[in-house]
C-alpha cells in the first residue's frame, strides 16, 4: 500500500525527532512519496535542511514564508497528502489538535485535512506528560474522530531518563502503522477477517528436546502484513519464530500443534479466510517427559509417536462461509499431491511449491509457487518475494470471494 502514496509528515518539538528521519529513509525506499512539515520548535533539535535531504522535497516549517513552495502552503499540502502522520507528536501538538488550533504550519496543515483521509497520530513525550489527565483526554478526543488514529506509546527507558510509557515506536514499526492506517482507509480487504497460521510448530520430547521442522515463518508473517496494509482484521496463530512480529496483528504464540490447533478452532467461526501457512508436525512423542533423557549403552532408541490433530481437515469439515486456503509444501509430485489435498480437506485454494528448488520454501526470502483452486485451475508465478506471493494469494482469494457473491446474487 505505500508504494506511490503521498504521506505528509508533520513533526513537532519532542527527543524522538530523530526516529522521524528513519520513518522518512523507509518511506521512501518502500516507494512513498514523502513531505515533512514542521514546527519551529521541532527545527530545535534537527535541522529542516535533514527532512529535505532524505525526503528529496522542500520542508515547510512556518505559514509566513518569504518564498514558499505553495501559495497558502497549509492548504496546498493538506489536498496533497493521502495520510498525515505526526511523528513525534508532542503534548503540546496533541491539545492543539484536539482543540482546533491553528497557529502554525503543522495544526493549520492538520485542520484543513478533509474528514475523508486519516490522521496518524504518535504521542512520544515523558511518562508523567502522557499520563496528566490533560494528555489523555485530549488524545480521547482526537480517537473519537473518524479519521484520527492513535499509535500508543512504548514503555521503557526515556531520554529524560525515567522509565515509562511515553517512547516514540522504532521507525519501522511505525511505518508499518502508517501501511495499516492506508489499508484500513483505502484497502481491497477492509471489513475481512483473516487467520493466518505461521512458522513451524514443535513437540517436546523432554524439556531440551523436541521434534521441529525447518519452516521460518516467513510465507505466514508475509501474508499478515500483506493482508494488513489492504486493510483486513489479522490474527496470526504463530509456532516459534524469528521473524518480527506484525504490529497491527493480534498474534497468537502457540509451540505444539495441539496448541495450534485450540487457537485456530477456537477464532474459526468469526473469521471470513483462513491460511494456513504453518509447517505442523503430523505426529508428536507419545510421552513427553520432564527430565532430560540421558545416553543408554544401547544403539537404538525407540520414540513411540502419536497423530497429531489434522487442523486443516477439521478446519474443512467445519467450514461454512469461510475461504479456506492450504499450502504444500513437496518434494515430489507437487501438483499431484496438491490436487488430492485440496479434495481431502475441502480447501478452496492451495498454494503449492517445491521446496527442493533453489528460491523457494523454507527460511529464503522469495518462493516460486502454483495457485491450485479447487476447480483444479493452475496458476504458475514466478520467482518473487513472499510479500509479492502473498499478495497474488489475496488477489485470488478475493476472486474467489466475488465469484461466490456472483452466484448468489443470480
Ligand atoms: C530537551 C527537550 C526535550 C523535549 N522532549 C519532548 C517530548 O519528547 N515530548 C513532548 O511532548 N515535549 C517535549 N519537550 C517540550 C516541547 O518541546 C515543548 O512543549 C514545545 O512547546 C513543543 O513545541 P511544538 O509542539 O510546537 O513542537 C521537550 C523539550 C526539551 C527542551
Amino acid at each position: 500500500m505505500l508504494n506511490g502514496k503521498k504521506i505528509l509528515l508533520g513533526v513537532s518539538g519532542g527527543i524522538a525527532v530523530y526516529k522521524a528521519v528513519e520513518v522518512v529513509s523507509r518511506l521512501r525506499k518502500a516507494g512513498a512519496e514523502v513531505r515533512v512539515v514542521m514546527t519551529e520548535n521541532a527545527t530545535k533539535f534537527v535541522t529542516p535542511m535533514l527532512f529535505k535531504e532524505i525526503s528529496n522535497n522542500p520542508v515547510a516549517v512556518s505559514l509566513w514564508a518569504d518564498n514558499p513552495e505553495f501559495y497558502a502552503e497549509h492548504i496546498k499540502l493538506a489536498e496533497w497528502a493521502d495520510i498525515l502522520v505526526v511523528a513525534p507528536a508532542t503534548a503540546n501538538v496533541c491539545a492543539k489538535l484536539a482543540n482546533g488550533f491553528a497557529d502554525d504550519i503543522l495544526t493549520s496543515v492538520a485542520l484543513a485535512i478533509p474528514e475523508t483521509k486519516p490522521i496518524l497520530i504518535c504521542p512520544a513525550m515523558n511518562c508523567d506528560m502522557y499520563a496528566n489527565v490533560a494528555t489523555q483526554e485530549n488524545l480521547n478526543k482526537l480517537l473519537g474522530r473518524e479519521n484520527y488514529f492513535v499509535v500508543e506509546p512504548e514503555d521503557g527507558l526515556l531520554a529524560c531518563g525515567t522509565s515509562g510509557k511515553g517512547r516514540l515506536p522504532e521507525p519501522m514499526d511505525i511505518v508499518e502503522h502508517i501501511d495499516a492506517t492506508l489499508g484500513e482507509c483505502y484497502g481491497d480487504l477492509v471489513g475481512r477477517y483473516i487467520l493466518v497460521t505461521a512458522a513451524g510448530t514443535r513437540e517436546n520430547i523432554d524439556p531440551v528436546r523436541f521434534i521441529g521442522n525447518r519452516s521460518s515463518g516467513k510465507m505466514g508473517y508475509a501474508i499478515a502484513r500483506a493482508a494488513l496494509s489492504r486493510g483486513a482484521l489479522v490474527t496470526l496463530v504463530t509456532g516459534p519464530s524469528c521473524e518480527i512480529t506484525p504490529c497491527e496483528a493480534n498474534v497468537i504464540n502457540v509451540e505444539s500443534t495441539q496448541e495450534m490447533y485450540d487457537a485456530c478452532l477456537a477464532v474459526y467461526p468469526v473469521v471470513d479466510v483462513v491460511i494456513k501457512a504453518a509447517a505442523v508436525a503430523d505426529y508428536r512423542p507419545h510421552k513427553t517427559v520432564s527430565q532430560k533423557i540421558k545416553k543408554e549403552k544401547d544403539d537404538k532408541f525407540n520414540l513411540l509417536l502419536d497423530k497429531n490433530p489434522d487442523i486443516l481437515y477439521e478446519l474443512g469439515q467445519r467450514k461454512k462461509k469461510q475461504i479456506l486456503v492450504g499450502f504444500a509444501a513437496e518434494t515430489t509430485k507437487v501438483v499431484e499431491y496438491a490436487k488430492a489435498k485440496i479434495v481431502k480437506k475441502n480447501l478452496d485454494l492451495i498454494v503449492a511449491n517445491d521446496v527442493t528448488q533453489a528460491g523457494a520454501g523454507f527460511n529464503v526470502d522469495t518462493n516460486i509457487v502454483k495457485l491450485i483452486d479447487a476447480k483444479g485451475k493452475v496458476t504458475e508465478l514466478t520467482e518473487m518475494s513472499k510479500l509479492d506471493v502473498a499478495h497474488k494469494i489475496l488477489d485470488k482469494v478475493l476472486s474467489l470471494e466475488l465469484g461466490s457473491y456472483g452466484k448468489k446474487q443470480r
